[in-house]
């Protein structure tokens, strides 16, 4: 029997009694993708995937996406993607230090992350825990002087706008790989297509520029909207155990990584994600 457990509000739950790795009943899946657009982020425990598993369950979702920076990757399932701080003959086995800020995964693309799925293997004891933000309550909440800076405005959002501050330890981004991935731009408040909640599509990482802003204004509206996630109304922090399989919602939340000590401990996830639509504003 599957069971739903609202954690936080009506941004996380908890579901239990299902098993991944084993054929899922359609009405079961169905019941899985209502949970995850109603909240937002759900999360399984004490759950057994192999490469294989993962990859079957992610297709339920959608056409897995292949990381355009694809690397860490199994042969046989490109789509499933290694993170990890462990080294193999002297090479990392995963990608090491990604995504510790504030984000939506592929927001840089036409048609943007749907659902990431993240699934532990080997966690740090201590840190290394996932932060989810809800920005439907963010949206609710915001001061009128900035709502009305962002709603109905188009915001532009660059992949290559602060690539090498954010990774100064990997390779600076080619001529073509730069090239490969243009600004876009995606209005700054979405309407979620199955909910139509609205939500704030932002953070500062990768906005360029907001309506008519330019760069350095947005720069500090950004700085002025994250700010407001720091408040625990808006925020869930997901501590991983081996087994887990945690599952968001990229149109209604942003995420991030948070350190841990990598030299004292082990961390292994794979990691799955499906594009959606391009996000539009209904006013
Ligand atoms: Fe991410």
């Amino acid at each position: 029997m599957t069971t739903i457990t609202p954690i936080q509000n009506d941004f996380i739950a908890q579901i239990n009694g299902v098993d991944l790795a084993g054929p899922i009943e359609e009405k079961t899946f169905a019941k899985i993708q209502t949970a995850l657009h109603e909240f937002g982020v759900i999360y399984f425990q004490k759950q057994k995937l192999t490469p294989s598993a993962l990859s079957s369950f992610t297709k339920l979702w959608g056409k897995p996406d292949v990381h355009h920076l694809a690397e860490h990757t199994f042969p046989e399932y490109p789509e499933v993607r290694v993170l990890s701080n462990v080294k193999k003959d002297g090479k990392l086995v995963g990608a090491f230090r990604g995504g510790s800020f504030w984000h939506s995964d592929l927001s840089y693309l036409k048609k943007t992350g749907y659902v990431t799925l993240l699934y532990g293997i080997e966690c740090p004891s201590k840190g290394g825990d996932t932060l989810f933000a809800d920005m439907r309550r963010l949206y609710e909440n915001l001061p009128t002087n900035i709502r009305v800076q962002i709603e109905g405005k188009m915001a532009v959002h660059d992949r290559n706008y602060r690539y090498s501050a954010l990774y100064p330890e990997r390779p600076p981004l080619t001529k073509s790989q730069l090239a490969s991935v243009p600004p876009v731009e995606h209005p700054a408040v979405i309407t979620h297509p199955v909910t139509e909640k609205k939500s704030v599509f932002l953070y500062k990482e990768i906005i360029r520029t907001i309506g008519e802003l330019d760069q350095e204004t947005t720069w500090s509206l950004m700085e002025e909207i994250e700010g407001l996630l720091d408040n625990d109304d808006f925020i869930y922090r997901h501590k991983w155990n081996p087994g887990d399989l945690v599952i968001w919602d990229n149109r209604c939340t942003l995420h991030s990584a948070t350190p841990y000590d990598s030299e004292k401990f082990r961390r292994v996830l794979y990691r799955t994600q499906v594009s959606g639509e391009m996000p539009a504003y209904v006013a």
